[in-house]
This record gives structure tokens, sequence and C-alpha cells, in this order.
């Protein structure tokens, strides 16, 4: 994958408002090219505007109301359109009286998540694309209440001010490759797309499967943006300490430092990025995706608990081990969870999981307030009708109510232990009753 050159864009129809903090965002960083290829005329824009908004089981009018809060791209998109008919929903869409709309659209967020899985299948973006959703979540400081002032997950990092962020470095073409699938489905925010992204690309990869809720808000201009230094640093003089400052400053522990960091079993390290890593490796010379970069396993496209046994070992000098990865084997706390994962992957996947949902949510104001789940629970196969399973079972009686049932047993000559006997006389008598009575009836 290249790295692409910002190249500042110049939309020729009049800007909205926002334009000055829009103009600052990635979209209009990368929006031009992608804006000119995809919607090169108004009747164009407009029929993407309204297929996407037919995809939403909203009507198209909220749609667009909702599409206008969530996406400075789209917003910039619509307004960019001369038909009058367009400004005129624009000037009611910015009336004060606004429809209740979750952040995200459910339908829109699935079928951004099926584009993700086309993408990840041609590009092998994994790795960048859960790296694109820590690095937005990764920015949260619990000690300030304010949103979006505590950071975390909320879009901030498409504006071009925090990609510029050294430790951001290449996430701009995370971007690049995600803004087509924000463009196709508007109704999903960024901060969402962010995080769907990387829960996508872990599944895809064969790890667990993360229970995300999404409705993330978007923030909607770049002084908004947390200021630089809040993600970790690979090489600081005391990496157990840097680790706990860093993350428990989001609120984060010690089993989740170690579960997170296990997110390196996917992905290479370029020195021309981050500064770590060789440039190439006999695993990362030829892909898949662009070539280079020093992996921290083998395979750096499989999600499993490699990471953690590689580390521990440390037998192979083309696999990368950052001073932040060397201490979850040496501090003692941290050892106990890195041990663990090493052995049991089952545990690590199950830590992960869990671990990786609350990284998700950090710092997020979600709307509504409870998110939004788009995978309901999964659906049990109907359970087959075993009538064991609903009878009390075999129970072992009493011993008075083992005597109460012999004694009628005995009432009528028969015991327990035996079968009753058949009394032929009595059934003789039975006989020539029903004969009697047959043959009195058919006389009458
Ligand atoms: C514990 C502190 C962490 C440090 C110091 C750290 C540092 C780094 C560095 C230096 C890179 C190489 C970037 C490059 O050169 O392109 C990297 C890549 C990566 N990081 Fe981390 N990271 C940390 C935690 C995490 C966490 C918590 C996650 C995810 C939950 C994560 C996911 C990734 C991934 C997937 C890559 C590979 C990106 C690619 O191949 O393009 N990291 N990290």
């Amino acid at each position: 994958m290249q790295l692409l050159p910002l190249q500042p864009q110049s939309f020729s129809s009049s800007p909205p408002p926002s334009a000055s903090t829009a103009t600052a965002s990635m979209a209009s960083l990368t929006g031009a090219a992608t804006a000119s290829r995809l919607l090169p005329s108004a009747s164009r824009a407009r029929l993407s505007l309204s297929s996407s908004a037919g995809r939403s089981p909203a009507s198209p009018l909220s749609s667009l109301r909702c599409l206008r809060g969530s996406s400075p791209l789209a917003s910039r998109l619509f307004l960019s359109q001369r038909r009058p008919s367009m400004h005129l929903l624009a000037a009611q869409y910015s009336g004060a009286a606004s429809p209740k709309c979750a952040a995200s659209d459910p339908e829109q967020l699935k079928g951004a998540r099926e584009e993700i899985k086309e993408l990840l299948k041609t590009k092998f973006c994994h790795p960048l694309l859960v790296r694109l959703g820590w690095h937005d979540a990764g920015t949260y400081n619990k000690n300030i209440e304010e949103w979006p002032k505590r950071g975390g997950a909320n879009g901030s990092l498409r504006f071009e001010i925090e990609l510029k962020h050294a430790a951001n470095a290449g996430l701009v073409n995370a971007l690049k490759l995600i803004e087509p699938i924000k463009e196709k489905y508007p109704s999903v925010t960024y901060a969402d797309l962010f995080q769907l992204a990387s829960t996508t690309a872990i599944e895809e990869a064969g790890g667990p499967k993360i229970p995300m809720k999404y409705g993330r808000v978007d923030i909607s201009k770049p002084e908004e943006c947390p200021e630089e230094g809040r993600l970790p640093d690979a090489g600081p003089p005391s990496p157990a300490d840097h680790l706990r400052e860093v993350f428990y400053r989001m609120g984060l522990n010690d089993k989740e430092i170690v579960a997170l960091s296990g997110a390196h079993t996917l992905g290479r390290s370029r020195p021309e990025r981050s500064g770590w890593g060789k440039p190439e490796t006999k695993y990362t010379k030829d892909g898949p995706g662009a070539p280079g970069g020093q992996s921290w396993t083998v395979q750096w496209l499989k999600f499993d608990n490699s990471y953690f046994k590689d580390i521990k070992e440390r037998k192979d000098e083309d696999l990368l081990v950052l001073p932040t990865d060397g201490v979850l084997f040496e501090d003692p706390s941290f050892k106990v969870y890195s041990e663990k994962y090493a052995e049991d992957q089952e545990a690590f996947f199950k830590d992960y999981a869990e671990a990786h949902a609350k990284l998700s949510n950090l710092g997020a104001k979600f709307d509504p307030p409870e998110g939004i789940v788009i995978d309901g629970p999964a659906k049990a196969a109907p359970e087959k009708f075993v009538a064991a399973t609903y009878s009390s079972g075999k129970r072992e009686l009493s011993d008075t109510m083992k005597q109460k049932i012999r004694a009628e047993y005995e009432g009528f000559g028969g015991s327990p232990d035996k079968p009753l006997q058949s009394n032929y006389f009595l059934n003789i008598i039975i006989v020539i009753a029903a004969l009697a009575l047959l043959s009195s009836l058919v006389v009458n």
C-alpha cells in the first residue's frame, strides 16, 4: 500500500456554514478525488443520497436529517448540490426542530460491515483497520468528564490535525480505504465505522466475536480533537510504568493491557512510519498487501495467541518485540496474564473480546444512550422435545409409600413383586354379563 500525499481539496460550489471546519477534515482532504469519481454530477449525487436513504428503514427525510448530523463529508456533498429542492431541504434541516434519530442507522451499519468484509478480502488491511479503531478510542481520559474533551471513540481521527500526530503515522491510508464505505453509508458515523472496521477485521482474521454496540456520536470540528500525546510510546524509559500510566488513564487494568496488546498478533511495524521494526523480513517481503515492515508473528494476518508464544520464546530475529511488548513477560503482574494467554488461546480470546469491547466504547457518547446492537443474541436451534427433560425423573419412594402400595396390591390378591394373576372366573362372569345385556337390548 502506497502512502498517498494529502491533497487539499477545493469544492467548486458554495461551502456550507461549517466549511471552515470541514476543510480540515480527512473527508475534505481525501474526499475530493473520491467524490468527483463517485459523484461527478449533481444528479448522480442525488441518486446516491436517495439510494442510501432508501436502504434505511427511516423515511428519506429523517434519514437525510440524520445523515447531515453524522457526516461532514455527506453534508458537504449534500449542500454542494445546486438543485433548488435540495437547498430547500437543507434549509429545513438547519431548523431547530429536528426529529429524534440514532447516531447511526442499524441497516446501514450492517451494509457497511459487508463492504468492510469485501475490502478485507482484496486489501488485506485487517491490521491497519484494527489500529485505526484503537487510535480513535485510545485518546480517552477518564479524568475528564466533558464530551468530547475526554477524547475516545468519537471519530476525531478523521481530522487531519489528529492524523498528523506522530503516533498516527500511516493511518491516513486506513481513512482512504474506508472513505468510500462512509460515502455509501452516510448514516453511519465515523466513530462507529472505525470501531466496526476494527472488530470486523479481528473477526474476519479468525479472532473472537466482540460484543459490540453502536450509535457513537461524531465530533464535528477539528478543534474538538484531543491534544497530541495521549497514545502510548513503544520505547519509553520504563515501559511497565508508562503502559500503566496511559492505560489506567483510560480506565483499563493490567489484564486489559495484556489482552489488548495481543492485537499485535496482527500486522507489522514500519520504520518509515513509527520508526520501529525492520524495513522487511522473510515474513513480510512479499506482502500480502504492501510488502515490508516487521511483524510480531509469522502469520500476521491470523488472529490467534501466537503473539504471546513468540514473545515468550524470542527465538526468531525476524519477529518484532517492542519494549512495551517485552515487558509483558517481565512485569510480575503482566506476566500472570501473558503466561496464561501463551498457554490458553481460549482464555485469551475471551479476555480480548471483553477488553476490546470496552476499549471501543471509551469516551463515546451514544445515541440512543443504550447504543444499537446489530447482532441480536444468536438464535439457538429449536430444542428437540425430549419427554425425559420435562419429567421429574426417577425418585426413590419413601418406606411408608412402599408399604401403602404393597397393601393395595395385596388387597387385589396380587403383590408388587409379581404381576397380578388373571382371574379367569371373574373374566367369564364379565363376558356372560355383557352377552346378557346385549341380548336383552336386542329382544327389546
Ligand atoms: C500497548 C501499547 C501499544 C504500543 C506501544 C503500540 C505500538 C505500535 C507500533 C509502534 C506499531 C507500528 C506502527 C507502524 O509502524 O505502522 C503498532 C502497530 C499496530 N498496533 Fe499497536 N501499540 C500498542 C497497543 C496496541 C493496541 C491496544 C492495539 C489494538 C487493540 C494495537 C494494534 C496494533 C496493530 C493491529 C498494529 C499493526 C498495524 C499495521 O500493520 O498496519 N496496538 N503498534
